[in-house]
């Protein structure tokens, strides 16, 4: 067992709703191994300036059930150079700091494997709400952000119904499809577009002509911010060639980055930031905190930031099979 006696933890990439829980849970955990935690700010932008904060059991107390991150996050671009890097692991060891978790998404796992690359002992916890990382099931915070997210389109069908309209609605979801697709799923939306699979916006159009046709008073597609067919650009296609009927663009936008974390994502976290403390103190450094098969899950981090497969041919027939 290589016991650390001073570890770091940071929140990096988009927040996510359960980072707060999982900041908790690292720093309890270590806690309860005679580990002491420092936070550091703003994700690899602190890491970089040496923005460090002390945290200990009553600092993480009352924002279990907060949304955001108490240590704040960002995309750091200049982390990406090797230069920079090595300053990041010198303000660390300066600080006598012997371990770091890093609690993000794809992104910063990257970060986090190229830390342990440079022969750190990191281990990442999978925090997104995108869900992009492989090997894992889910993320802290998807949970919260699908419920978030039918909740918003739940109410736009009530409309889309009354007027007999269509609406494109867009979610987020850089260069995964997985939130567009299980909302439309979990909302009985006739269409997810997605990244992982283009569509054309004819298709798109008779889809909606043939909807009508059989009787639905709505028709609703779930685009995800990423696609390559745009939902502005899809909405202005709707305009020039849906006749009679007519369409409205709806952005859901960052509101499903915030709020407070789901049952789920909270216990989640609460797993996932122990399991990160457990691996690190037993030699399991550049690991990833997952979960599948209902139990946590170490992913190796070059694993886990590989292109993964949530989003498949047979989950986007099914939200089209069971729309109709
Ligand atoms: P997320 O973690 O939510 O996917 P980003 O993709 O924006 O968010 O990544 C968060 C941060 O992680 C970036 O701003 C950057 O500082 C760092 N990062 C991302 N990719 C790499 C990489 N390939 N090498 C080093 N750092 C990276
Ligand atoms: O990575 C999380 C995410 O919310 C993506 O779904 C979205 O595309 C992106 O971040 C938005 O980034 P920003 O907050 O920088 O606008």
């Amino acid at each position: 067992m290589v016991k650390q006696k001073r570890i770091a933890v940071l929140t990096s990439g988009g927040d996510a709703p359960g980072m707060n829980a999982a900041i908790r849970a690292v720093v309890r955990a270590a806690s309860a191994y005679g580990i002491e935690t420092i936070g550091v700010n703003n994700g690899y932008a602190g890491l970089v300036d040496g923005s460090f904060r002390p945290l200990d059991n009553r600092a993480v107390g009352g924002i279990i059930q907060r949304g955001g991150t108490i240590l704040g996050s960002a995309r750091c671009l200049r982390f990406h150079t090797l230069e920079v890097q090595r300053q990041a692991l010198s303000h660390l060891q300066a600080a006598g700091i012997d371990g770091l978790i890093v609690i993000g998404g794809n992104g910063s796992q990257q970060g986090a494997l190229a830390l342990h690359r440079l022969g750190f002992p990191v281990v990442g916890v999978a925090s997104t709400i995108d869900n992009d990382l492989a090997e894992t099931e889910t993320t802290i915070g998807a949970d919260t952000a699908l419920n978030t997210s039918i909740g918003y389109i739940d109410r736009l069908r009530d409309t889309a119904s009354s007027h007999h309209r269509a609406f494109i609605v867009e979610v987020m979801g850089r260069h995964s499809g997985y939130l567009a697709l299980m909302a439309a799923i979990a909302t009985g939306a006739e269409l997810a577009v997605v990244p992982e699979q283009d569509i054309a916006p004819e298709t798109i159009v008779a889809g909606m002509l043939d909807t009508y046709a059989r009787g639905k008073p709505h028709y609703i597609v779930i685009v995800a911010e990423g696609a390559t067919l745009k939902a502005q650009d899809l909405v202005e296609y709707f305009q020039q060639h849906s006749g009679s009927f007519e369409a409205r663009l709806s952005i859901m936008g960052h509101v499903q980055r915030g709020g407070s974390p789901t049952v789920f994502d909270r216990i989640l976290a609460s797993q996932l930031g122990a399991a990160a403390v457990h691996c690190m103190v037993e030699g399991r450094a550049g690991m990833l905190a997952g979960w599948a098969k209902s139990q946590v899950n170490e992913i190796p981090l070059e694993i886990a930031v590989a292109p993964c497969q949530k989003v498949t041919p047979e989950l986007l027939e099914l939200a089209g099979v069971l729309a109709r």
